[in-house]
């Protein structure tokens, strides 16, 4: 690990990850060991070694697995609920699978192509179907806090497409805890300082099975290429990903953004059909979504 300037033996390395992620779940108090955490399990290599690692630290850990209906090509949504399934039978946990076909009638592909939301990309659909739900869900299950596997290389790019475009919104919401309000779960990453390649030398050295394949639909896209970009940066540059995610909080903890917070805060109110907080007038976009595709085929 260039960036850390340190080596380690496998052996080493499977404690040191754990280790670390205690320290940053603690550094930002995301929650502690009373407390019943969801995790978003898409059976990719950083949700599931974030389920693995919470559970031996000894977290109360449950797994949310969000059937989407990507099966065209490869079946990717097929294979990646299998490899779900059964890490948590191997290790006895409780997973619970939501369908989203079977709840709303339609796949991710058939609810963007209907909505025409994303052009002619399904990920904008998919990426608001799977907030819906995973807030949705928690809330209902009465948990109290919602874990997603994001890593550095995610949040990074997140941040560069933001800074790009001086989106003041998400640079004020963007962080490793979203405090929950209004019954929505507090939402955490404790695995976002990590790099990517440090969660793949994890889940191998770790023998977990996870899906290689990415989403066939993320091909070609804005964060791919973001990734892509940094990547550059940092082989020129070793450290600079994570410099650049953490000065980023650190300059926003102490009020150095140059962001107005008054015209930044959005105003946000329950949505009058889910109840989950909106900042569009009337329905949220995820129920005005499913209303614009209830009475197609
Ligand atoms: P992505 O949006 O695909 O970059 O995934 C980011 C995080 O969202 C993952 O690390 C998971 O925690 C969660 N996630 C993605 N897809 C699913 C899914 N199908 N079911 C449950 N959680 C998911
Ligand atoms: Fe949702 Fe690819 S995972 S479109
Ligand atoms: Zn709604």
């Amino acid at each position: 690990m260039r960036q850390h300037k340190l080596a380690l033996c496998a052996e080493h390395y499977l404690d040191w990850i754990p280790e670390q992620t205690e320290r940053f779940i603690k550094k930002y108090a995301m929650f502690d060991r009373d407390e019943k955490i969801l995790v978003a399990v898409s059976g990719g290599k950083d949700s599931l070694s974030l389920w693995d690692i919470l559970v031996r630290l000894g977290y109360r850990a449950d797994g949310l697995y969000l059937a989407l209906g990507i099966d065209a090509g490869i079946g990717y949504s097929r294979e990646s609920r299998r490899l779900t399934e059964k890490f948590a039978v191997e290790r006895n946990l409780t997973l619970h699978v939501a369908d989203i076909e079977a709840t709303y009638g339609k796949s991710i592909p058939a609810l963007a192509e209907i909505s025409r939301r994303g052009q002619g990309r399904p990920c904008s659909v998919c990426g608001l179907v799977k907030r819906h739900e995973m807030n949705r869900i928690a809330r209902d299950l009465g948990y109290d806090v919602l874990a997603t596997g994001h890593n550095l290389d995610d949040e990074a790019a997140v941040l560069f497409a933001n800074t790009l475009a001086w989106s003041e919104e998400y640079l004020l919401r963007q962080g490793p805890v979203l405090l929950g309000s209004d019954g929505l779960a507090r939402k955490v990453k404790p695995l976002c300082r990590f790099y990517e390649r440090e969660m793949t030398a994890y889940a191998i050295a770790r023998g977990i099975e996870y899906i290689y394949e990415e989403c066939p639909f993320a091909d070609g896209s804005q964060s791919i290429f973001y990734k892509e970009t940094l990547n550059r940066l940092e082989t020129a540059r070793p450290g600079a990903k994570l410099t650049f995610y953490l000065n980023f909080l650190e300059a926003r903890r102490s009020g150095n953004l140059f962001i107005d917070r008054n015209t930044a805060q959005i105003q946000l109110h329950p949505c009058p059909n889910c109840g989950q907080a909106t900042s569009a007038p009337g329905l949220c976009s995820f129920c005005r979504m499913i209303e614009k595709t209830k009475n197609s085929p």
